[in-house]
């Protein structure tokens, strides 16, 4: 038994916000269980990128930047901060953060609340170089009407200071922010940081990979687009998903009506289907990155065999504390030995 399932009872009788609060705190601090495993045969290649593990962190956990260190040491092998904006943004009113307890699931309406990207900018050059793959995850301010121009002014400060990023096109809580998937949208979007990445390229930085983060609401066809549009500008990888506004299977849920995007164990076999389509429209040749209800070494592990190359996590942490994390990655290895498997990489797609 963990020390978390002890203590969880009481970390639910605070408001979400609260306990989210707590968690950042305990990581700062270094009061989460701290990881020991180091194995190689966890190790995976994505984007050009070496994970230690395939287990990364999830945007929207930590924002602002403020507690990837510790994220690192409770054994996520990389981790995505923010959504950060160009401009500090407070979000939606409160209440905006719903446990469903009994669907092991969250709803959130945040509403890229942040500190800015100065700021988290500024955060991250403070950061020590140990630690894994660190990503930043870019968005656009509720107000603005040039998307592109905040998506590359956003992009522009934390290019030097992280190891890839996400662009977010696919939070349920920014009005319009779904459009940019439409193929033209998206082209353009991604011509424009094509071109931020080749001035850094041409000035001398290394070239970093740029995501592109989906919704698992899309269409079919919309999913076949975006497909084409990924092997026609080489995406260097899609993440599948964000969060969902279906409430399929949860309608009789109290809260199931509250506003936001759906995330956890209610988000996983949809947001599996959709990799695994994901991964048979672009034929295996775009690294795809699981995410979406993973609570266990079994759901990562079937992520990975849905086409995942990676995979990451957040609404289970809040179920099941940080311990979660080295558990499946001690999960991931015992499955490996029981198929008689030596590389991960030999298992990505295998299902499909
Ligand atoms: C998120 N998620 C998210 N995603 C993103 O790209 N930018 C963000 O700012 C946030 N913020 C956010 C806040 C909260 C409270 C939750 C629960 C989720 C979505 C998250 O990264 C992930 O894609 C989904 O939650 C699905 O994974 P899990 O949570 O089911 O493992």
């Amino acid at each position: 038994m963990s020390l978390y399932s002890l203590l969880r009872p009481l970390v639910f009788t605070l408001p979400p916000e609260r306990a989210h609060r707590l968690a950042i705190h305990a990581l700062q601090r270094g009061l989460v269980p701290q990881a020991r495993l180091y194995d190689a045969r966890l190790e995976v290649t994505l984007a050009g990128l070496t994970l230690p593990n395939p287990v990364g962190l999830a945007a929207g956990f930590d924002k602002n930047a403020e507690a990837f260190a510790g994220a690192f040491r409770a054994g996520f092998g990389w981790v995505e901060i923010g959504t950060v904006t160009p401009k500090p943004q407070v979000g939606n009113p409160r209440p905006r953060v719903f446990r469903l307890v009994e669907e092991a699931a969250v709803i959130n309406r945040l509403g890229f609340n942040n500190d800015g990207v100065d700021m988290v900018a500024a955060r991250l050059a403070r950061r020590r170089l140990a630690g894994g793959i660190l990503g930043g995850n870019i968005g656009k301010n509720k107000e603005s009407v040039d998307a592109s121009a905040d998506y590359v002014t956003a992009a522009r400060a934390l290019y030097p200071l992280v190891d890839y990023l996400t662009v977010n096109i696919s939070s349920p809580n920014t009005p319009g922010l779904r459009d940019l998937q439409a193929a033209t949208a998206l082209e353009r979007l991604m011509t424009a940081l094509y071109a931020l990445r080749s001035q850094f390229t041409l000035s001398g930085a290394a070239r970093k990979p740029i995501f592109v983060k989906l919704s698992p609401d899309n269409d079919a066809a919309t999913m076949r687009e975006i497909a084409n549009l990924a092997r026609a500008m080489n995406f260097d990888g899609l993440i599948i998903s964000n969060t969902t506004i279906a409430r399929d299977h949860i309608h009789q849920h109290r809260l199931a009506a509250e506003a936001g995007g759906l995330s956890g164990r209610p988000l996983f076999a949809h947001s599996t289907e959709m990799l695994r389509q994901l991964y048979r429209l672009t034929e295996g040749k775009i690294p795809l990155i699981g995410v979406g209800g993973i609570a266990s070494a079994a759901d990562a592990y079937e992520k990975i065999r849905a086409g995942a190359s990676a995979v990451q996590l957040y609404t289970a942490l809040i179920y099941q504390g940080f311990g979660l994390v080295e558990r499946i990655n001690r999960g991931i290895i015992a499955q490996m030995e029981r198929e008689g498997v030596s590389s991960l990489a030999a298992l990505v797609g295998k299902d499909v």
